[in-house]
């Protein structure tokens, strides 16, 4: 199989494309982004600060308004920013109309594929409903060259699907281009990517794929020019490529996980088997943090559609491990519940502050937050609890109405028995013990991220009890 990548690039489409591609000019090109939820937002906005002219288009009219006005919908460091400065330089606006698209030369598609409700496989819904509307308005660029491009996690055989669809209209054509963005990291991610996959029909037909090929990477001529490796595969493997990489990363957080529970039957400290097998530069120390779990819109439930995935073609064993890395998790925030029960001698009652609601610091998702999962679990047991986090409580309020919240960390913390850090914000890792002992009721607290100095904390006076560590 060819494997083009930016060291081997292939000749690209015309002249100014190729030049885009290789020299310093940068091209201008009309972009859409459908689906404009955290990825396409982030990357209409990109595009934009590529210098492109950005459509983005979504359903949600609330959404369009807001970016519109230039106000960010979720909490993304640096996405404002450049969200207003598209808006300024006039290439960045929103829509809900499909029509505004048919003079777009490359279409990006940015929509959810969340966990389907009857089950572990994706549901690829919204994204099939963007395609179709999409066939609507493309016929009338009269066979000019167009690219769609797909964005979204899907399940391997998604693409070639979807191009089946798409490539009956005359000029379309369909590559499939995931995306690895962290959270809290999305505009850097996006605009100084690791890697850039390109998932095509069929690498071998050269012709076919140069064209693909020379598109998108006028597109991202800035970010090839900066030397980005773009590696060029089959539409599968491109797929696979970004379930297997989030596989592994929910592996690698389950794998040190299962290795705490050991560490708890035999009184070891994960953070220290953690730091000294990571030295090994084969397994490297990120995504060792041992605790609470993985969360978000992204691994759970993309581990979930992997299996479902090798389930429908009859492998189901081959991603088996897979329901383990999924159980260790959840295992893990059964755990915290159990600690804290054994902390207070029962739940029924007893005041309880849960230190973050976001599945991770620097981010405003409560999707399958850890943190808000077991405040959830506390308070089904009969806990009082109070749950704080400096920027998700709206999506508390919105996803577990009821729970009750305090903005104010020290509010949140004045008359608790038991304080549990769940998620590691800044702020809540350099907690002084002495200071926040004044508010508490009685100083206990659970460290569920493993970011607190357990000596410091019992030197001033607190009980700590940690997930991993003696
Ligand atoms: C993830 C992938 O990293 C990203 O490449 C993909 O595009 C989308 O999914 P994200 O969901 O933003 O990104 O979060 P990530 O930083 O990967 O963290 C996921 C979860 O794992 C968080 O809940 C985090 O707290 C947890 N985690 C991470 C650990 O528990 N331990 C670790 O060592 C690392």
């Amino acid at each position: 199989m060819t494997i083009l990548t930016s060291q081997n690039p292939g000749r690209t489409l015309g002249a100014e494309t190729a030049r885009s591609a290789h020299g310093t000019t940068p091209v201008r090109t009309t972009v859409s982004v459908i689906g404009v939820g955290y990825l396409g937002a982030v990357h209409a906005a990109s595009m934009a600060e590529l210098g492109h002219e950005v459509i983005g288009l979504d359903v949600d009219v609330d959404r369009v308004g807001a970016l519109n006005d230039g106000r960010a919908p979720f909490h993304e460091p640096g996405f404002e920013e450049i969200l207003r400065r598209g808006r300024d330089r006039d290439l960045l606006r929103f829509t809900t109309d499909y029509a505004e698209l048919a003079k777009v030369d490359v279409h990006f598609l940015g929509l959810g594929t969340p966990q389907r409700a009857d089950g572990n496989g994706a549901d690829l819904t919204y994204l099939q409903a963007a395609v179709d509307a999409l066939c609507e308005v493309l016929p009338a660029r009269d066979g000019a060259p167009t690219l769609v491009v797909g964005k979204s996690t899907v399940p391997a055989g998604t693409a070639r699907m979807l191009a089946d669809q798409l490539e009956q209209i005359d000029g379309v054509r369909l590559v499939w281009n995931p995306e690895f963005l962290r959270e809290g990291f999305a505009v850097k991610d996006t605009l100084a990517p690791d890697r850039l996959v390109y998932g095509v029909r069929d690498p071998e037909d050269v012709e076919e794929t140069e064209q693909v090929v020379g598109m998108l990477d006028a597109v991202y001529a800035q970010i090839l020019e900066r030397g980005t490796t773009r590696l060029v595969m089959g539409y599968e493997a491109a797929e696979l490529v970004k379930v297997s990489a989030n596989a592994f990363l929910a592996t690698k957080i389950s794998f040190i996980n299962a290795i705490s529970e050991m560490c708890e039957a035999t009184g070891a400290d994960v953070t220290d088997v953690a730091r000294a097998i990571g030295m090994d530069d084969r397994i490297g120390v990120k995504f060792l943090r041992a605790g609470v779990g993985f969360g978000g819109g992204c691994l759970p439930k993309d581990i979930r559609a992997f299996m479902a995935s090798a389930e429908d073609l009859g492998i189901g064993e081959s991603l088996a491990f897979l329901r383990e890395v999924d159980a260790i998790n959840e295992r893990r925030r059964a755990r915290v519940v159990d600690l804290a029960a054994e902390m207070l001698g029962g739940l029924e009652g007893r005041r309880v502050t849960v230190l973050g609601a976001a599945f991770k610091p620097d981010s405003d998702d409560v999707r399958d937050s850890p943190a808000l999962d077991v405040a959830c679990r506390l308070r089904t047991a009969g806990a009082a609890v109070t749950v704080t986090d400096p920027e998700a409580l709206g999506g508390v309020e919105k996803r577990v109405p009821g729970m009750p919240t305090e903005a104010d960390l020290d509010e949140a913390l004045r008359g608790a028995e038991l304080v549990l850090l769940l998620t590691e914000w800044g702020q809540y890792k350099e907690l002084d013990p002495a200071r926040v002992r004044e508010l508490v009721a009685d100083a206990r607290i659970i460290d569920g991220r493993n970011v607190l100095e357990p000596r410091q904390w019992r030197e001033a006076g607190w009980e700590v009890r940690s997930l991993g560590r003696p």
